[in-house]
């Protein structure tokens, strides 16, 4: 199941499955052909399931009856209670609907003596944070059946294999010690996306894998703030670089670092200096390069056409010269992503930065996604006015 932004699920999926294996299904939906596939690694995707059966039409009445049968077959002999929540994605059909199935096959059960418990649907779909909170997909008596309806009006129905935990995503950005709202702290799924999208293009291009344990990959964040990227980067088993032009932020990355090492009692490699991103001379080896970049200053209502005009312009420059200064220190092929700014009017229009159109000339090759296009990659919530347009890059 893709998240609220579909068009960045689907790139982070691309970039770790590669784009033949990802087939987009709807505007909600993907189907990956993978062995294997943890929800927890991926900021993009709320919720993941295997696929159980497909269906040639949306009709409820015979996906309800494929539910009851195969789950009436499969649970006739089991042994203790089951939970189960049924999420119906795209049927015509209501919540009260979707509950008398689950009744249905409750009922059925009881005649054998398997006792199931249902979680009740106040719409067709459970929401992730329901299915969180009742572990759904993560042990073999705590079911939920995802139902999705392709945009060719056929039906998928997939049995959960887990849900993001969105309690450890939001202890992971509200507890850490030290935070500074002007810098403006990326959200940890956010920076998890950020990273899949960058080592997914370094693992098709090196025979390095990206979590081998006696030479972990290196991912420099050279405008690193509070340290958000590098945290997801040493829970994801890389060794993490930071630097950024703030003393202050090198220790609240410092201090967020530590804070992480003690609550997992892990035992992280890292490594963080002061320095601007526009003449630094980094330590190598550099293998991936993830960064939220200079954003400029955050607006809460439009900036007049001039204003906008001037903060564009700074942060181009930052960001172009910030871009040359790395291309002469990393090898071709290294992989990147980079969150620039774009500002987004009220009719919803983007103002980009101009360099993205002639980021050849700098060095570097945007990414090829083969279901979306790299201009779909803008992150931001309804008021936000600075959107984060996300640039995946390889060093020609
Ligand atoms: C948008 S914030 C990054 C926030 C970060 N992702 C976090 O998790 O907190 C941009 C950062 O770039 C730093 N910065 C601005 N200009 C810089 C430069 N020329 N060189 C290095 N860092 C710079 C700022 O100090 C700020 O911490």
């Amino acid at each position: 199941m893709l998240g609220r932004q579909p068009a960045i699920g689907i790139a982070e999926l691309e970039m770790v499955f590669g784009g033949n294996n990802v087939k987009v299904i709807s505007s909600q939906f993907a189907v990956v052909d993978c062995d294997f596939f943890d929800v927890q690694k991926f900021g993009g995707v709320p919720k993941a399931g295997k696929i159980i059966a497909e269906l040639p039409s949306n009709n409820w009445f015979q996906i309800s009856q494929k539910i009851v049968k195969h789950y009436t077959d499969q649970w006739s002999t089991f042994d203790g209670k089951i939970t189960l929540g049924i999420s119906a994605y795209g049927p015509n059909v209501n919540a009260r609907e979707v509950q008398k199935t689950g009744i249905i096959l409750k009922q059925k059960l009881k005649k054998t003596g398997v006792s199931l418990r249902l979680i009740p649907n106040t719409e067709p779909a459970l929401s992730s944070a329901t299915s969180h909170h009742n572990k759904l997909g993560l042990s073999q008596n705590k079911v939920e059946i995802i139902v999705a309806v392709a945009s060719n009006g056929k039906t998928i129905i997939a049995e959960s294999t887990g849900s993001q935990n969105i309690t450890a995503y939001a202890n992971r950005d509200q507890e850490r010690p030290k935070r500074d709202a002007f810098v403006g702290m990326l959200p940890p799924k956010l920076a998890q996306i950020m990273l899949n999208l960058a080592v997914g293009g370094y693992s098709k291009i090196s025979s390095k894998t990206p979590c081998s344990s006696e030479q972990p990959l290196v991912v420099l964040d050279p405008f690193c703030g509070t340290g958000v990227i590098l945290q997801e980067a040493l829970l994801m088993g890389y060794s993490a670089y930071g630097s950024d032009l703030s003393e202050k932020m090198i220790r609240y990355s410092r201090d967020n670092l530590n804070w992480l090492a003690d609550k997992y009692h892990a035992q992280f490699d890292w490594y963080l200096h002061e320095d601007d991103a526009l003449n630094a001379k980094w330590r190598q080896p550099i293998d991936v390069i993830v960064s939220e970049t200079y954003l400029g200053q955050p607006f809460s209502a439009p900036p007049s056409p001039a204003k906008l005009v001037e903060v564009r312009d700074n942060c181009n420059h930052i960001i172009t010269e910030f871009l040359k200064n790395l291309g002469s220190q990393i090898t071709p092929g290294t992989p990147l992503c980079i969150a620039v700014p774009a500002w987004r009017d009220k009719t919803g229009q983007f103002t980009h930065l101009p360099l993205i159109a002639t980021i050849a000339r700098l060095g570097y090759k945007p990414h090829e996604f083969t279901n979306i296009s790299q201009n779909d990659l803008l992150y931001y919530r309804a008021d936000q006015i600075v959107a984060r347009e996300l640039l995946v890059l390889t060093r020609m």
